[in-house]
């Protein structure tokens, strides 16, 4: 006996929305393509443009956001970075149907992919950039996390920036073991040690002071623990799943889906199909026409771009 399923209309997905009290938003690349920001994996995509391009010294282009191919070539990266440098982006129709979710109390987290900043800049507070942002950088060496804005300077520039700290060490140390062998002192050892035997490429990025990322996630990076903490917790409270703009390639994000109990409805909004996954809804076309659709028949509105003033 064959079963209907439970909910497969866009009647269906208005009724999902208007009774659910704690949805998971999981969104991508391609709630901003409308904002001028290109996406991955389409046809017009980064990856793409990176490969039409031919500029890069790369034989995969997703080997641009790979942190092995990082720490041997940064300047690669570098000198590509300041294209997908948040700058002066307004948020979309998507983003602010995220914000209105949250203000009629809907909203239990926004899982975006994505590094723009658009959610927050739309006002949604509860948002979780599971793949990191430039908020942050962080030394490959010392670990020491520094204000994004403190590489800002060499992104723009197109320049490979270095730790500060990793290099006040070192000058400290050279200046130490010159008195050192001019005194007949032994070396120093222990801690961060710059002397000659430990010049050669260590796991961190070498000798060299280190060289700072964004904390953006690369492939062969993990994800922050919130991440996994998060997900713990939501998957007991949500009682509906949006999926937006992303084509659930990256794991372990992609894995949300799987993560959270089989019971609880899903609603697929994308461009594209995609094979792997079997959401009870699938509402392809773009974006921002389809939420503006569902929000224009629950009779909400969404809010309007932040000012540009703001
Ligand atoms: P992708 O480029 O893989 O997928 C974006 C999806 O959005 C595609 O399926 C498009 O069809 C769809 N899309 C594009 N424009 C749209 C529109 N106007 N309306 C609706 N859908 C639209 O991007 P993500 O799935 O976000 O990670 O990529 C996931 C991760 O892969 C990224 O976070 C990034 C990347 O490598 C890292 O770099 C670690
Ligand atoms: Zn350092």
């Amino acid at each position: 006996r064959t079963k209907l399923p439970a909910y497969n209309s866009v009647d269906d997905a208005v009724s999902l929305l208007r009774h659910a009290k704690n949805i998971i938003v999981l969104s991508g690349a391609g709630i901003s393509t409308s904002c001028g920001i290109p996406d991955f994996r389409s046809a017009n995509g980064l990856y793409a443009q990176i490969q039409e391009d031919g500029e890069y010294d790369l034989s995969d282009p997703q080997e641009m956001f790979d942190i092995r191919y990082f720490r041997e070539q940064p300047e690669v990266f570098y000198s590509f970075a300041k294209q997908i440098y948040p700058s002066n982006f307004v948020p979309s129709p998507c983003h602010r149907w995220i914000k209105l979710l949250e203000d009629r109390g809907k909203l239990l987290r926004n899982y975006t992919q994505n590094i723009d900043t658009l959610e927050t800049l739309a006002g949604v507070q509860n948002v979780l950039q599971c793949h990191g942002s430039f908020a942050t950088a962080s030394c490959l060496r010392c670990r020491r996390r520094v204000p994004g804005t403190d590489i800002e300077g060499e992104i723009m520039r197109q320049e490979v920036p270095k730790c500060s700290v990793c290099r006040a060490e070192r000058e400290a140390a050279r200046a130490y073991e010159k008195s050192a062998s001019a005194k007949g002192k032994p070396k120093v050892k222990g801690g961060m040690i710059w002397g000659d035997e430990e010049e050669e490429e260590n796991e961190w990025g070498g000798g060299e002071p280190g060289i700072m990322k964004p904390d953006i996630t690369f492939f062969g990076q993990a994800l922050d623990s919130k991440f996994d903490e998060c997900l713990f917790k939501d998957r007991e409270k949500v009682d509906l799943l949006v999926i937006i703009g992303t084509s659930l390639k990256v794991a372990p994000v992609s894995e949300v889906c799987t993560h959270i109990p089989h019971s609880i409805p899903q609603i697929f909004i994308n461009l594209t199909p995609v094979a792997h996954v079997q959401p009870d809804i699938c509402l392809l076309g773009d974006a921002d026409t389809i939420v503006t659709y569902l929000s224009d028949r629950l009779g909400w509105s969404i809010p309007p771009p932040p000012s540009a003033s703001a």
